[in-house]
């Protein structure tokens, strides 16, 4: 994983299917523009962004320019800096589904090329609609776009098929055209700061090997909680429902960096072998056990700080009688030697009470109480807890002896928290991924095969909730934890979901 500088890397042209979308917008464009700022595109660089609306060249950067300077983590983008990023970026209006479309990259190809005096390196990035990602990939392989096994790439975003059939239909389609080693199918959560930070935490410290395996680790817990509702996305969400949108990649994701066997090295391959075997590890869920280890719920209406905000099923595009989730709670198993009897919980939901995204290891209690019998003195058990956002720190949680002619027990943190590095400093996680494609490094991304195994772990919940309705839809009311049965799945192992407190106050 290390990043190449602007030195080593080859001329680059990157395609935007999608150009004038959200994603382009938000999170895309105001990616490139601080990597442009620190100095880590090649000095060659250009970006061409399409659609089917006309922009003159001029209206589309100034639509890209309103996205950095609300979006992008260095706040608002300097005059001169935007000019000399914003010469780079050219608008081509195209339709997607024909191939006569892509004569016109072929040209501004071409011209580049003749500039440059160098062949560059061609990314076509998939920022549409998840149909339209088959579409482009035949596209390009007909019209004469370049494809060097080496230099062409194709970023796919998520989500990658609906279910395992479709998963795999479109990894059969992509693989006649490109080599995997050419497919970049895009899981941001693998690009943020902390997660990236849990294998150096892992694998570069020799105290944490001993430590993490069924022996001293008790449970963990997962959770991304969200307070905002599905906002304009109610069209795609309702198809799709919390299971697919977040635990089949971005939960199970995190789950598959807490468990995984530590690589030989950082190859990409080696990195994602490892946990692809913790998918494969993972104990099935049978049909007639759903209900023991899986929890869905729909939000209801209510108020979140001050408004009153409406509830699933009243949302735009969203099917009055909705049968999708919104919350989901789940327990797995990874069945091996290191992990055997040790529950994962996974938690997600939308219009919780807050927004934050942690990982909770648990270790076991002590042996041997040989403090006293008082109950307020039993030690507790350690913690560790991997906050990703929106606070950023691993944090030890430990007993210790409270100060004074007593021998009371109290928790203390011993904390590595990202101080001063917020969201200033560290990079957001698309910066960090498409550096990567940039230097063809594959370790943050989906293969094929992952994303296979993560559709196959999750399936038999999928089908067994779309085809049985929950009757007591909606269960939870916005700004709450989630339904109550969520407790209850936990509780029953004799567990209950840590809620974590804001800064400096107590749990
Ligand atoms: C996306 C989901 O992949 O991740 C969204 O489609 C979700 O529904 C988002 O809101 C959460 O990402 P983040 O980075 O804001 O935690």
């Amino acid at each position: 994983m290390t990043k190449t500088s602007v030195i080593e890397t080859t001329p680059t042209v990157l395609i935007i299917f999608g150009g004038n979308g959200d994603l382009t917008k938000r999170k895309i464009i105001p990616a490139l523009y601080n990597l442009f700022l620190e100095n880590r595109l090649p000095e060659k660089f250009a970006i061409i962004g399409t659609s089917r609306t006309k922009f003159t060249d001029e209206k589309y950067r100034s639509s890209l320019l309103v996205g950095i300077n609300e979006f992008s983590r260095t706040g608002k983008a300097k005059k001169e800096d935007w000019a000399k990023f914003s010469a780079n970026i050219t608008y081509q209006a195209a339709n997607i589904k024909d191939v006569a479309s892509y004569n016109d990259f072929e040209a501004s190809i071409s011209k580049l090329k003749a500039e440059w005096k160098q062949d560059p390196a061609i990314l076509y990035y998939c920022a549409v609609s998840p149909d339209l990602f088959c579409t482009i990939a035949e596209n390009v392989s007909k019209s004469k776009l370049e494809n060097n096994k080496d230099t062409t790439r194709i970023i796919i975003e998520k989500p990658f098929g609906r279910d395992l059939d479709s998963a795999k239909t479109l990894n059969a389609k992509l693989l006649t055209i490109f080599d995997e080693k050419q497919i970049y199918r895009i899981d941001h959560y693998l690009g943020k700061e902390v997660v990236q930070n849990v294998m150096a935490f892992r694998f570069a410290n020799t105290i944490m090997e001993p430590l993490w395996n069924r022996t001293h680790i008790e449970h963990v817990q997962i959770s991304v909680t969200e307070q905002i509702g599905v906002e304009d996305r109610g069209s795609y969400f309702d198809h799709a429902g919390i299971l697919r949108d977040m635990i089949q990649n971005h939960l199970l994701q995190l789950l598959c960096i807490i468990a995984m066997e530590p690589p030989v090295n950082f190859d990409a391959d080696l990195v994602r072998d490892k946990k692809v075997e913790v998918l494969k590890a993972m104990r099935k869920i049978i049909p007639g056990m759903i209900d023991k280890v899986a929890v869905r719920g729909q939000y209801g209406p209510g108020w979140v700080e001050g408004k009153e905000v409406p509830g699933y099923r009243d949302e735009i595009d969203v099917d009055p009688g909705s049968n999708t989730e919104t919350y989901a709670a789940m327990k797995f198993y990874v069945d091996n030697w290191r992990w055997q009897g040790v529950p994962f919980y996974l938690r997600t939901g939308k219009r919780l009470y807050k927004s934050a995204s942690h990982i909770i290891i648990q270790f076991r209690e002590v042996p041997h109480n040989m403090f006293t019998n008082k109950a307020e003195n039993l030690p507790k058990q350690n913690r560790l807890i991997i906050s990703i956002q929106p606070d950023m720190s691993i944090k030890f949680q430990l007993e210790s002896k409270t100060p004074g002619l007593e021998m009371t027990l109290n928790t203390v943190d011993m904390v590595f928290d990202y101080l001063g590095k917020t969201k200033i400093d560290s990079p957001e996680a698309y910066e960090t991924l498409l550096l990567d494609v940039i230097s063809g490094d594959q370790t943050l991304f989906m293969r094929a095969d992952q994303v296979e195994a993560a559709w196959e772990v999750v399936m038999p919940v999928l089908d067994y909730w779309e085809n049985n309705k929950m009757p007591d839809f909606p269960n939870y009311p916005a700004n709450s934890w989630g339904p109550e049965n969520a407790e209850a799945l936990i509780a029953k192992d004799g567990f209950h979901w840590i809620n974590l407190p804001d800064k400096n106050l107590k749990e």
